[in-house]
């Protein structure tokens, strides 16, 4: 079963790597190809943010599989039923990122939206109390597996931060769709697309540096 874990946990992060690239070529595309209609960037707009949602899975899946590892391997207590509750709660988190999808564009979806970055803001607090030893249960943890949770949080706000980028990239694109795109709202828009992938680079690092901490366990 161990192993099994370990096996999806590795696979989660080539399907995460592999939407983020898929997402960030479509993403430039859209901003740069100012010579094709509105309406036809727009619908491929729409289609980034279908695909946008493979890695808001990803990371649930990583948050769920790594924490049940790191139980069955002995980091973190927890026996059947502690492990039951983490796959429960693992899933109502994946239910809620496809609710907060699904209803984005109703009134509704906005509320959702900030309470699930509300949500983030909290578990990257708890990951960086737990890593710091604030907590029984992590008191003990390895030094690399710390440091591994410190960077996941920083992956998480890494994500929020991108969100918010997206916020002001929507409103200017509502602007578009209202008035007409024009080379001031593309040159916003590229602007913005580049202030994301900056933040995406960031979040490609920490990725690459927790890979290397799980892979070397250097303390
Ligand atoms: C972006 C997120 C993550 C990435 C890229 C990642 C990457 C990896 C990789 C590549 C391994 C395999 C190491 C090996 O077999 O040599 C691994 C193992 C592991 N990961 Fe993660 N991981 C992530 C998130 C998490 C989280 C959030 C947790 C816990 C809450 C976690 C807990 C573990 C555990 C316990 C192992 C097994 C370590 C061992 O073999 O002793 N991971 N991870």
């Amino acid at each position: 079963m161990t192993t099994w874990l370990l096996v999806a946990h590795i696979a989660v992060l080539g399907y995460w790597l592999g939407a983020e690239l898929v997402i960030n070529s479509t993403y430039r595309y859209v901003c740069y190809s100012v010579e094709d209609p509105f309406e036809a960037r727009d619908r491929l707009m729409d289609h980034v943010m279908h695909v946008d949602q493979h890695v808001r899975y990803a990371l649930v899946l990583q948050a769920t599989l790594g924490t049940l590892l790191a139980m069955q391997l002995g980091y973190l207590p927890g026996g059947t039923s502690a492990q039951a509750w983490v796959i429960l709660l693992g899933g109502g988190w994946l239910a809620l990122v496809e609710l907060v999808h699904r209803r984005r564009a109703r009134p509704v979806g906005e509320r959702l939206a900030r309470a699930d970055r509300m949500l983030r803001a909290l578990l990257i607090a708890l990951l960086i109390a737990f890593a710091a030893g604030l907590f029984e249960a992590g008191a003990y943890l390895p030094g690399w597996f710390r440091w591994k949770l410190t960077a996941f949080a920083g992956v998480m706000a890494c994500g929020v931060a991108i969100r918010l980028v997206l916020l002001r990239h929507f409103a200017t694109w509502r602007e578009m769709a209202t008035n007409g795109a024009s080379p001031v709202l593309d040159r916003e828009v590229q602007r913005l697309y580049w202030r994301a992938t900056g933040v995406l680079l960031l979040l490609w690092g920490l990725i690459a540096l927790m890979t290397f901490l799980s892979v070397a366990k250097p303390a």
